[in-house]
């Protein structure tokens, strides 16, 4: 039986983000440039991106490039935006016929200006699709972004529109990038690392996080049935104790 005959349909998680990393590894185990692994990274976006829509996921985020990455060598930055674009032009007809919209998150206007316009470009054609909605975490970090979102706040308490005392969770999570969506319950990192780095760090406070030894490249709809049914067997107390979940279990 395969894990997607396996997932409970009733029970899936809402939203899913993704760290998709060794794609340098993978290529260097083919003795090839890092670049090679970029690209074959692709067809594990496009998978996880359509096994996502046809299972029902409504939001999936994927960790494309961090502000981090801006320090990798210039051949391999101005690659993964070459990458980015051509990707996104030709994979519109992917993002079209699994009625994926397209969003991004992140300091766009760090990206070059050929970037920027085919994301919105992709963004405005995608923008009435319905059945999931797939952001790209691009010049993105969470430092970075929670940085943003208490400048805002400050912004409005220096001109007098918020009180200090109404600071709260709910305001914090409304000045983020990912205000329009709910948090991932389930957040994955392939290549067997065990980090976050520096990727939505307080939308995950509860998020289940799941690691695969699984390179990205290699990463097919299989994997991540496999990472979603792992998750169905988690019990997520959000701080109770499991008898308070389970008032009838003694
Ligand atoms: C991490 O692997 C991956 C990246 C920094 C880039 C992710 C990009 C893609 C999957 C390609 C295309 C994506 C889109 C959305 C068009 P790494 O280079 O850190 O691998 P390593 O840890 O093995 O060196």
């Amino acid at each position: 039986m395969s894990f997607k005959e396996k997932i409970d349909p009733k029970r899936l998680p809402k939203h899913i983000a993704v760290i998709m990393d060794g794609n340098g590894r993978w290529a260097k185990q083919r003795g090839k440039l890092r670049v090679f692994g970029h690209e074959s990274g692709v067809t594990a976006v496009r998978e996880t991106a359509e096994a996502c829509a046809e299972i029902g996921i409504k939001y999936l985020t994927l960790y494309a490039f961090s502000t981090e990455n801006w320090n990798r060598p210039k051949m391999e930055v101005d690659a993964l935006m070459n990458l980015l674009v051509k990707t996104l032009n030709k994979e519109t007809k992917t993002l079209m016929d699994n009625k994926i919209r397209l969003g991004a998150i992140g300091d766009l206007t760090q990206l070059d200006p050929q970037c920027r316009k085919q994301l919105q470009e992709t963004i405005d054609n995608t923008s009435g699709n319905d059945r999931m909605e797939m952001f790209l975490a691009l010049s993105y970090s969470a430092r970075w972004e929670i940085t943003e979102a208490t400048k805002k706040i400050a912004q409005l308490v220096k001109e007098g529109s918020l009180n200090p005392d109404d600071i709260n969770q709910d305001l914090m999570t409304s000045m983020l990038t990912t205000k329009s969506i709910p948090d991932p319950e389930l957040l994955i990192r392939t290549s067997g690392e065990y980090r976050i780095s520096n990727f939505l760090l307080w939308q995950i406070a509860y998020s289940e996080l799941y690691f695969t030894p699984v390179l990205w490249p290699d990463f097919r709809k299989e994997h991540l049935y496999e990472a979603i049914y792992d998750f169905q067997h988690r019990e997520r107390r959000f701080g109770k104790t499991s008898e308070q979940l389970n008032p009838c279990i003694k």
